[in-house]
């Protein structure tokens, strides 16, 4: 692996790789009083963000920092972005200011493939567009190994706006690879038009989907995407394809309730239920930082020193 720019190029055994690596780097700096190791020490990480994020571009920020690269941290918003430096120009600056990789978030989707064309070291894609966030789910998989002891045969419906959403396009490609079951939940409008080759059931009827699963993973209703009317108001929306106690209580016990954040509460997702305990919303943050971590250090290092 030279790149992570999608889960779908990923052979099960480089998901796996990840998977372990991610373990280990877990175990390695938990409880540390110094929580950090010095595989990456004299390399430099760029976080190379176009578009808003908190968890990702701080959870690459901390996971590169705990590695002890060196991390520059740049904004498109505050940069000479605003005056028309191009995509290219910019990704050359950065890399004669000596980037080993650049991490980058992009409302393009394909962006970070571009830059693989273009920069000499490995490229991490934390998000382009509606096309991939594969680093978000490795997290979620890691998330539902600690839970549920494995991905392999588990059921997971990802549930609301698939159409907007690279988190459920990266996790749909990762968690079948992996062995799970997946199942899209949302209103017609939402779903994708071109998903019949694609390796997953589809449903409509939220309360008949939870039946069995193990894991649900609720998307947040992008509207910063949408660029039409895609139901016909959040409350009818919420009430169909909203998780609250009532729907909660369909589930299976054991199942976990999975969100990528940032959430719309009350919306997709009742407050009491994100709360609950059989929410790993804050465990996929902490989870992110040794997913991070795990994905720096294979690309930078080729897995040889620790
Ligand atoms: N889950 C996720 O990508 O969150 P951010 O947009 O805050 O990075």
């Amino acid at each position: 692996m030279k790149h992570l720019l999608t889960t779908k190029e990923l052979t099960r055994e480089e998901a796996e790789l990840i998977l372990d690596v991610t373990e280990q780097m877990a175990e390695a700096v938990t409880g540390r009083e110094v929580p950090k190791l010095p595989a990456l020490r004299g390399r430099t990480v760029v976080n190379l963000f176009y578009e808003d994020s908190t968890r990702t571009r701080t959870s690459f920020e901390t996971a590169a920092k705990r590695l002890s690269a060196d991390v520059v941290n740049f904004a498109a918003k505050t940069s000479s972005v605003n005056k028309g430096e191009s995509l290219r120009d910019t990704a050359l600056t950065l890399q004669a200011m000596g980037a080993d990789a650049v991490v980058i978030r992009h409302p393009a989707a394909g962006a970070p493939q571009r830059l693989t064309e273009w920069l000499d070291g490995a490229v991490l894609n934390a998000g382009d567009g509606t096309h991939a966030h594969p680093t978000q789910a490795l997290l979620d998989a890691y998330t539902m190994q600690k839970r549920l002891g494995g991905v392999e045969g588990r059921t997971v419906a990802i549930v609301g706006d698939i159409l907007h959403s690279r988190v459920a396009r990266s996790n749909i490609w990762l968690l079948t690879k992996l062995g799970a079951n997946v199942r899209l939940v949302g209103p017609p409008t939402l779903l994708p038009k071109d998903i019949d080759d694609w390796p997953v059931e589809i449903g409509y009827d939220l309360d008949t989907s939870l039946k069995g699963v193990d894991a649900v993973m609720m998307l947040r209703v992008q509207h910063e995407r949408q660029n039409a009317a895609f139901f016909p108001t959040a409350n009818e929306y919420s009430r169909l394809y909203g998780l609250d106690e009532r729907r909660l209580a369909l589930m299976p016990d054991h199942a976990i309730v999975m969100h990528p954040g940032p959430m719309n509460r009350g919306m997709e997702i009742a407050a009491s239920v994100a709360d609950s305990p059989r929410a790993t919303i804050t465990e996929q943050v902490t989870n992110g930082v040794w997913v991070r971590m795990a994905v720096l250090y294979l690309l930078l290092t080729n897995g040889e020193s620790k």
